[in-house]
């Protein structure tokens, strides 16, 4: 007989759920710990209860490590000699340290639980995990990591400290726990941002070994810090440092060019427009290195609002939109710009994403009818294969989407339930017209 593999979508919200929430245990387990030993606080009562039961969370962590697919190489292995095989060779004895009962071989065996540490390691991988996920800004993202990080080596420097026996603090310091953590942390934040007023200084050859130490780790960080925050200002809307660029280049080039003020308002109101509505980026640009599948998945999404405007398509099946979606190509027209003239030789038809167009006379005079978002026009003149009956004019700035005439045959061919349905449109409009 068959067993049932018991497995956990790794990508699960579950999943992801119950990793937060080991990440917090880990990051509340490592401070308690450092914290624990440094004050020389006993592990009874509530603090033994708390660590056998973070204890229990991370065993049960590693039990789930043992049945949760992995991705490897961009492949997700499933097999549960596979799964563990990649646990076993990865985490796994970083894990196994972190947890052991280093209790049971004594009191000295005390200091080794700061292996509980090693499991921070965790909180790097999920870092790089979350900025692979795009769920913020990259470099405010890369602030919060470091500030957590700087905070956690200031409270480790400050539980170092105590342990050392906090150099010159003074006994209206020490006579509480609070007071002295407070002051070292002081000690901590003032030797790694490297102010140093030497009020809190080492006494003992090790304290001042130690303070090297932190003194020297906080001088690299601090000019870490430093660098990173320059460059992450600098950094920090990169789209909008583009975009200032180009209109930099551009309102340059006009005024060598000497281009009439009109016509530089109206292009800078358009590149306000490209701002507004898409943030300066081209769709087909950024999306240009995508596979076909991955864009028509793109384009599903970000169409699918337009789509479901389009009257034509109510009841059109999957395939027909997709194979829409495939060929249609953006196009932007900004208020007053003709689309085409009366009498054009007609090679595209439009869907209006976003904007009004006007369908008008020659003379640009009667406004036979305003088309809205979801509208659509120009496939009279490939259907009936004539010049174009109107002129279409933007009415304020319009996004569209054109189909070639090819494509648009080869997808009537294909769906001639569509193909009629245009054919009708398309004389009812023209019969609308001509009355
Ligand atoms: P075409 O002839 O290719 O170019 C002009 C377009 O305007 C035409 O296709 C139709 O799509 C559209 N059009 C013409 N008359 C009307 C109308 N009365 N109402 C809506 N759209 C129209």
């Amino acid at each position: 007989m068959k067993t049932k593999s018991l497995t956990i979508n790794p990508d699960g919200r579950p999943k992801q759920v119950w990793d937060a929430f080991i990440l917090f245990v880990t990051v509340v387990a490592a401070v308690e710990t450092t914290l624990r030993l440094a004050l020389q606080i006993p592990l009874t009562g509530v603090l033994l209860a708390l660590e056998l039961i973070s204890t229990a969370f991370f065993c049960a962590d590693m039990v789930l490590n043992f049945i949760t697919p992995v991705h490897v190489n961009g492949q997700l292995v499933t097999s549960r000699k596979g799964i563990a095989i990649q646990y076993l060779k990865g985490w796994f004895i970083l894990d196994l340290l972190s947890i052991f009962p280093w209790a049971i071989f004594g009191p000295a065996w005390e200091g080794v639980r700061l292996l509980r540490l090693l499991r921070l390691a965790h909180i790097a991988r999920f870092m790089r995990k979350l900025a692979k996920e795009n769920v913020m800004n990259a470099s405010v993202l890369r602030m919060i990591f470091l500030g957590f990080w700087v905070t956690l080596f200031a409270h480790f420097a400050t539980c170092g400290w105590i342990a050392l026996g906090a150099g010159n603090i003074g006994p209206e310091w020490t006579s509480q726990k609070e007071l002295l953590y407070l002051r070292s942390f002081y000690w901590a934040v003032t030797t790694i941002a490297t102010i140093g007023y030497g009020d809190v200084t080492p006494v003992t050859p090790m304290q001042t070994i130690f303070t090297i130490s932190v003194e020297v780790i906080g001088a690299g960080l601090y000019g870490y810090v430093i660098a990173i925050f320059a460059s992450l200002i600098a950094n920090l809307d990169s789209a909008q440092k583009k975009f200032s660029e180009q209109m930099d280049e551009i309102n340059t080039f006009m005024r060598f060019r000497k281009i009439p003020l009109d016509l530089q308002k109206q292009i800078r109101s358009y590149y306000d427009y490209l701002w507004e509505s898409r943030r300066g980026y081209s769709e087909a640009h950024v999306l240009a290195d995508l596979p076909d599948s991955l864009k028509l998945k793109v384009s599903i999404f970000t169409n699918k609002a337009m789509l479901e405007k389009v009257p034509i398509f109510e009841g059109a099946g999957d395939a027909l939109v997709e194979e829409l979606l495939m060929h249609l190509k953006p196009a932007i027209f900004t208020p007053g710009d003709y689309v085409f003239r009366t009498g054009d030789v007609g090679d595209s038809m439009y869907f209006i994403s976003t904007g009004h167009v006007e369908v008008v006379s020659s003379d640009g005079k009667t406004v036979y009818a305003t088309l809205s978002p979801g509208g659509y026009f120009g496939e009279t003149a490939l259907l009936m294969n004539q010049p174009r009956n109107a002129c279409v004019r933007a009415v304020d700035y319009v996004d569209l989407y054109t189909l070639n005439r090819m494509t648009l045959g080869k997808i009537l061919e294909k769906f001639p339930a569509f193909q009629k349905h245009l054919h009708e449109i398309a004389a009812e409009r023209q019969a609308g017209k001509q009355k």
